[in-house]
């Protein structure tokens, strides 16, 4: 089976293509909310500690499994270490990819009433109170954001069925250069502002006595839900790389520009934030209600708008396609259903649990589940616990389970091209990062602090 699987075209459709599937709405949209409720700054540099010394790591990792095995996410496990218990990684990783999916599609369906919205001139000509105001009216309708949302979930669907290549390599290959200058140029008009130094100095200037055990927590769920690692969407998307990918260059192309996209959107929405006066710990909203106020600086605001939120909503498309495709190519492979029938039924998962999280906006803002609404709970589940700890026992399992000459010629593709730093990446792969992520999740759980108190 693994000779027939197909492949991604060329070298830069697998660079493109896994930058689709990194750089989403966790770059534009919740990295900068994360930011903005996490202290600014401190978050900001604990993240970058994170994507370097856990994200990486467990990218090439992830690659390196993917490769290897030519399979699924699930399967992986089965061929690398069958009969044992270690293919409860894959099965974590399809359980995220239903759950996260459940309230990415609903921000997804969001960036679609925000395209409407600019064509219909409606984002024009009103205070940042009016897009605060809106943007709760509009959530928290019990009909408007669930029909948006199903559109979202079609719209992956028909891109899944229609096959891998065709599907997700065409459609990077156009937007993803596009929206980059785009935020450029949002960028631009951004720092331009009045008080936009204000905004970047909460953004760049820590203040390292914000950084708290939750913080250090959020940051590191942002760095894996920004990356997609930690569940196995990089196994599955690797398993389709060709036998010369460069594994290593890969992921680190894929990391910066993941994490330059980030940074930009920063710029774009903190300047603006603060010259327009919104409150940065304003959540889930915060970029939809800032980024109309900037549209309104800029000539011909309308077309600003509806082009961003056009390349916003690609750049959703091509992650909500990369989390679909786990759970479509794990159902396909292991029960042996067609690809089509494994699509249907993911796609129809995945709208129960979009319907609940946007309703959790509104009609079931009541119900929480440990203080959170249904939309917030998926979230933190999913970043702050799921996707660490998958990334955790990834990195458990080639550390201990695998030869590190098989390791070495898988990522040197046999020896072929060098790695400079394979003692150092194997050291970080095979106690660092574990060990840091198990120590992140005991220091939030209050354990080392009651351990510490003892003393
Ligand atoms: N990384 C994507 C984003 O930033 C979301 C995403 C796609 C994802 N595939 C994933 C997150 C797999 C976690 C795991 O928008």
């Amino acid at each position: 089976m693994s000779n027939q699987r197909v492949t991604f075209g060329s070298k830069l459709g697998v660079i493109l293509a896994t930058v689709g599937c990194a750089v989403g709405l966790g770059n534009i949209w919740r990295f900068p909310y994360m930011l903005g409720s996490n202290g600014g700054a401190a978050f900001l540099l604990v993240y970058l500690l994170c994507i370097l010394l856990l994200g990486l790591p467990v990218m090439i990792t992830e690659f390196f499994i993917g490769r290897h095995s030519h399979r699924n996410a699930a399967g992986a496990f089965k061929i690398m270490a069958p009969g044992t218990k270690w293919s409860i990684i894959g099965y974590n990783g399809v359980l995220a990819a239903f759950l996260i999916l459940g309230f990415y599609s609903v921000v997804s369906g969001w960036t679609l009433e925000y395209i409407m919205q600019a064509f219909s001139g409606s984002l024009i000509g009103k205070s940042a109170a009016d897009f605060k105001a809106e943007f709760t009216n509009f959530s928290s309708d019990a009909l408007r954001p669930i029909i948006w949302t199903f559109v979202f979930i079609a719209m992956t669907h028909i891109i899944i069925v229609s096959g891998v290549k065709k599907g997700i390599e065409r459609a990077s290959k156009v937007m993803m250069p596009l929206l980059f200058l785009i935020l450029i140029a949002l960028c631009i008009r951004s720092v331009t502002l009045p008080n936009a130094g204000e905004g970047l100095t909460f953004l760049f200037k820590p203040d390292f006595s914000k950084i708290t055990s939750s913080v250090v927590l959020s940051a590191m769920g942002q760095a894996f839900f920004s990356l997609s690692i930690g569940m196995g969407c990089l196994i599955t998307y690797a398993s389709y790389f060709k036998q010369d990918t460069n594994l290593q260059t890969t992921a680190l192309q894929v990391t910066i520009l993941d994490t330059l996209v980030a940074v930009l959107a920063g710029v774009m929405i903190f300047p603006a934030v603060f010259s327009f006066g919104i409150a940065p710990t304003a959540g889930p909203e915060l970029v939809f209600i800032t980024l109309p106020n900037v549209f309104e600086q800029l000539p011909m605001g309308w077309l600003w708008s509806a082009v961003f939120f056009i390349l916003l909503a690609l750049a959703a498309l091509t992650s909500t396609i990369s989390l679909h495709e786990v759970a479509t190519a794990y159902v396909h492979e292991e029960y042996n259903v067609s690809r089509k029938r494994a699509a249907w039924f993911v796609s129809a998962g995945v709208l129960v649990f979009g319907v609940i999280s946007s309703l959790s906006f509104g009609l079931l803002k009541e119900y929480t589940i440990g203080g959170m609404i249904f939309f917030d709970a998926l979230d933190y589940l999913t970043a702050k616990i799921m996707l660490p700890l998958g990334g955790m026992l990834i990195c458990i399992f080639v550390g201990t389970r695998i030869d590190r000459k098989i390791l070495k010629a898988e990522l040197t593709n046999e020896g072929t091209i060098p790695f400079l730093f394979f003692n150092t990446y194997a050291f970080f792969m095979k106690y660092i990062a574990p060990v840091a992520i198990g120590l992140i999740f005991l220091n939030e759980s209050g354990l080392i602090h009651r351990i510490i108190e003892l003393f």
